[in-house]
């Protein structure tokens, strides 16, 4: 037995919730479909296994399942909301539609000793989903905890280590979730809490020595979080052998190549090929205004200009043989479950080329983005980069909505570098996914002093959201949007207008293309 947690995915998002929550817990954790075998379960050896809560109901068909044999492997489970009633089901208990689901916060009433909610108070706020509910428990389960239309909303067989909650313990409007999570995870399974940034760092720079050898490595770093923390590992394993090429698009925001360069060639110490190829991306870019159309020209140029590097470090013949890629473990589920819906084509700026020879080195790919950034501070990366919004890969070129030019890139940049620094004044940065301007290429009329001007409008666009799929628009103060209207018109020259997006995700996307 090992100290992981499988997490079965039975098909809606909470299960990435529940491995986040878990690993919060600083236990390491895994998401697995609900289609494993007992066996393959066995092979695993996971210390504790988390059923989570999916969209549907036990009885629709076909609904998901689970092999019934996993429950025979003495290995402790917590099901929760859906996996409760599934665990429920599967051992002989009932589960009804009583037509009265609940939906948002209820108020849990707690009965009897328990492991999961030692010391709680008798009644506690909890977050309900769902439709049925389980009306008897299997033989062997006390219920320990109701609520006014779930009579059995905890469950638990404290011999066989099998526990169930119909509640959402991962969502943070249950009062005391993170530790319910944590009792069953600390006492029930009795998994210790080794799972921490330097138990990551440690690990992760051991498996790079292992896979590296001495062997030359490649990086691109596109500015980004998840491109610098991979390189900050890997420098920190094979700091010599290591190269970097970050690729200057002109399309980047203010300063951040040189952020880039400051802190991976004088704090790190490391090769570092800086291309400055903003005029062959605006004579590509020329004349082109469509969007899908822009994004593949510069992917495509991108590709082109880091191979150009890279066949340049295999002249002599002993060139890189790996490549450095920040895959985070989203990537890496959802492109297993194959339901990914992709929109557009989110080419990475920072991303394979397709033809190219290199093995991978994927430092990232069992992490969440929270815990990339918790790496990133950790390594002594500079907070501006490690806490920087998601940026596209096409950077400025999908925020200037029409033909890319020079002159709109720099005002472009000017303004963005205006909306970020007072969202980070308010102190409001870290709160929203994403805060930038965009730049129409149209022009409108305005007055300036005494004469007329004709210039761009920016639009100031300001999301929350947790993953991108959906984002809501950003309420932000009417002091903050002020001060960021004031000083676009008064310090960025080419603009005389400003409006904010109001539209949330769906139906409007994030960026303007
Ligand atoms: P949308 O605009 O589709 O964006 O709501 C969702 C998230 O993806 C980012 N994004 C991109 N990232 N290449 C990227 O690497 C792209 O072409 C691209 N387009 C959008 C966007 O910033 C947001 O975080």
């Amino acid at each position: 037995m090992n100290d992981t947690v499988l997490v079965v995915d039975f098909g809606a998002q909470y299960a990435q919730l529940i491995a986040r929550r878990v690993r919060e817990a600083h236990v390491f954790s895994e998401i697995v479909p609900s289609t494993i075998s007992a066996a393959q379960v066995r092979v695993k050896a996971p210390g504790a296994i988390i059923l989570s809560g999916g969209p549907k109901s036990v009885y629709a068909v076909p609904a998901p399942t689970l092999d019934p044999a996993i429950y025979e492997l003495g290995i402790p489970i917590l099901g929760i909301c859906y996996g409760a009633q599934l665990m429920a089901q599967q051992l002989g208990g009932k589960v009804a539609n009583t037509g009265a689901g609940e939906y948002g916060r209820t108020a849990l009433t707690r009965q009897g000793p328990t492991v999961l909610m030692t010391n709680w108070p008798a009644t506690t706020t909890v977050w309900m989903s769902h439709g049925d509910a389980i009306a008897v428990a299997p033989e062997g389960f006390v219920v320990t905890g109701s609520t006014p239309e779930a009579p059995v909303a905890v469950m638990e067989d404290v011999v066989r280590r099998l526990h169930a909650v119909q509640f959402h313990p991962e969502v943070a409007h249950t009062e005391h979730g993170q530790d319910l999570l944590v009792n069953f995870l600390h006492h029930v399974a009795v998994i210790p809490p080794t799972w921490t940034n330097s138990s990551i760092i440690e690990e992760q720079v051991a498996a790079i020595r292992r896979q590296v050898g001495s062997e030359k490595v490649l990086c691109a770093l596109s500015g980004g979080v998840d491109s610098a923390v991979a390189a900050a590992l890997v420098t920190k394993a094979v700091g010599a052998q290591l190269t970097c090429v970050f690729v200057d698009t002109g399309l980047m925001r203010k300063n951040e190549g040189d952020q880039i360069e400051e802190t991976f060639t004088r704090q790190f110490g490391v090769d570092l090929v800086h291309v400055k190829a903003q005029d062959r991306f605006f004579s590509a870019l020329a004349g082109v205004t469509d969007p899908e159309a822009k994004r593949k020209i510069i992917g495509e140029l991108f590709i082109r200009e880091f191979e150009e590097v890279a066949h340049d470090l295999a002249k002599d013949g002993d060139g890189p043989r790996f490549l450095v890629q920040g895959t985070l473990y989203p990537d890496v589920i959802e492109s297993g479950s194959g339901h990914a819906a992709n929109i557009k084509s989110h080419h990475n700026v920072g991303g394979l080329p397709e033809d190219l020879s290199f093995e991978l080195v994927e430092p990232l790919r069992t992490l969440f983005k929270d815990e990339v950034r918790r790496v990133g501070e950790e390594l002594g990366l500079p907070s501006e980069i490690v806490w920087r919004q998601p940026f596209p890969g096409p950077g400025l070129g999908v925020r200037i909505i029409g033909e890319v030019t020079r002159e709109r890139a720099e005002i472009l940049r000017n303004a963005d570098h205006v909306v970020v620094d007072e969202i980070k004044k308010a102190g409001l940065y870290r709160e929203l996914w994403q805060s930038f301007a965009v730049l129409p290429a149209v022009r409108t009329v305005g007055v300036m002093g005494d004469g007329r001007t004709y210039a761009y409008p920016i639009i100031i666009r300001a999301v929350t959201s947790d993953d991108a799929m959906t984002a809501d628009w950003a309420r932000l103060p009417y002091e903050v949007i002020e001060s960021i209207a004031n000083r676009l018109i008064r310090e960025v020259e080419g603009v005389n207008r400003v409006a904010l997006d109001v539209t949330s995700k769906p139906p409007g996307t994030i960026e303007w293309e």
